[in-house]
């Protein structure tokens, strides 16, 4: 049978590598992918980016399934598209994948169905934001909404910082037509990445892990997509694990159902996680995360087709529940090597050389590349993911820095300390 995945970094590189490992598979096509699945056996790049034309192709190439990677597709209606076209494909609505598209939505329905959060405010004036900042306490957490989403969260330390953060968005000059902030208390502990699979009424937990969001060692500099992750997260102790579930990821996907919108897909519940291991909500994202999913899929022994064919069939005497995934015993780690300048500007056109033959405990999964005459160069902020396998992430993140260190590329940034949390524990 015949796959298609959207997107084109290191999350779609590693969907489609585990994807094409199925016996059932012959080909996955990959729209736009990227010069690491340009060269896997049985992935062929596909330059189409506008929905409808992609819906085409599907149906022309009688394509059994579409898997999406990135939110911005899910976001645009996607799943809506190709579902009215009769394709099958796995992920939200563009309703349902409101959960990550409005952070006002996520937090009033988090409300609603007693989902433990941080507390918050939303506000569409400038001024009303700096009354309610002046009489918090800091730190605080500012975050845009609405059609001013992308200019992020910002951990106010000071109040003089959450008032620019707020400016940033509602204030001075015209604020964009439906621009929000959302204001939050700051919670405090550690941070996991929780994501599961459903099929809108079923759930089933993949593996858990943890990413390092500051490009610099020991968490400094600016916020990047995720300088490298590793999967198990020690944080998620069996009882975390448990509360996570039963207080958060069930309360979610039932309420989702109840009000009419079922999440079918994956869903990452993106949690921090204090002293005495109580789990809160820090958002929801409506699909994989990058990096994490690279070591996380590293892991899975089982067959991913055969899993997301199972949570789009919609089977009642099938429950996904029913469904018991196998996983690699060992510690997954990925370092994510990124481009000069990034994460602010990355430079484009840096030739990559030094990349290591196949080899059963380490991949590396391309995100930014292109083929510019056969080779390799840098094409977006993450270039590369080198992910190894390890009996202990001491073991995982030696043999990926073995491995980091052969590759080069003018510029290159990464972090030397990716694992470091969990070797804390
Ligand atoms: P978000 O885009 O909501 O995931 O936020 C990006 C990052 O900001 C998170 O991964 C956290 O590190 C941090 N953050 C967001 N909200 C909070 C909060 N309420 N308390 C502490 N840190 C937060
Ligand atoms: N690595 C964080 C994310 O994918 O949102």
């Amino acid at each position: 049978m015949k796959v298609l995945v959207i997107g084109g970094g290191g999350r779609e590189h590693a969907l489609a590598w585990k994807l094409v490992r199925s016996p059932r598979v012959q080909t996955v096509f990959v729209a736009p992918g990227n010069a690491g699945t340009a060269a896997e056996p049985h992935l062929k790049n596909v330059a189409i980016a506008d929905l409808d034309r992609l819906a085409d192709f599907a149906l022309a190439e009688k394509v059994a399934l579409t898997v999406v990677g990135p939110e911005a597709a899910l976001a645009a209606g996607v799943v809506d598209i190709f579902r009215a076209r009769g394709l099958r494909i796995f992920g939200p609505t563009k309703e349902a994948a409101q959960l990550e598209s409005s952070k006002a939505f996520a937090k009033a329905f988090m409300k609603r169905h007693a989902i433990p959060t941080a507390g918050y405010e939303v506000f569409d004036s400038a001024a009303a934001a700096r009354a309610y900042v002046d009489a918090a306490p800091v730190p605080i957490v500012v975050k845009a909404d609405g059609l001013a989403a992308g200019k992020g969260v910002v951990v106010a330390a000071s109040r003089e910082e959450a008032h620019a953060a707020i400016d940033a968005t509602l204030g001075k000059g015209r604020p964009a037509k439906g621009a929000r902030v959302v204001i939050e208390e700051f919670l405090e502990g550690e941070e996991a990445s929780f994501m599961v699979v459903s099929d809108g009424r079923g759930v089933l937990p993949l593996a858990t892990s943890q990413d390092h969001k500051r490009i610099g060692d020991g968490d400094t500099g600016p916020n990047t997509g995720g300088m490298g992750a590793y999967s198990p997260a020690p944080v998620v102790t069996p009882n975390v694990h448990a509360r996570v579930m039963h207080e958060i990821v069930l309360p979610t996907i039932e309420g989702m159902a109840a009000e009419g919108i079922p999440f079918s897909g994956f869903l990452y519940a993106g949690l921090m996680i204090d002293g005495h291991g109580v789990p809160k909500t820090v958002e929801f994202n409506c699909r994989l995360g990058d990096p994490e999913t690279q070591p996380i899929l590293m892991r899975l022994k089982s067959d991913l087709f055969d899993l997301l064919m199972h949570a789009t069939a919609h089977d009642p005497a099938q429950p996904l529940e029913d469904v018991e995934l196998q996983w690699d015993r060992r510690v997954a780690l990925g370092v994510v090597m990124a481009a000069s300048g990034y994460p602010a500007e990355p430079r484009r056109g840096d030739i990559v050389t030094g990349l290591p033959a196949e080899s059963e405990d380490v991949k590396v999964f391309h995100a930014g590349t292109e083929l510019r005459d056969g080779q390799p160069v840098t094409a977006g902020g993450r270039v590369l993911c080198v992910t190894a396998l390890g009996d202990s992430t001491r073991l995982a993140q030696q043999r990926a820095y073995e491995v980091v260190r052969n590759i080069s590329f003018a510029g290159a940034q990464y972090r030397h300390d990716i694992g470091q949390r969990a070797l804390k524990r």
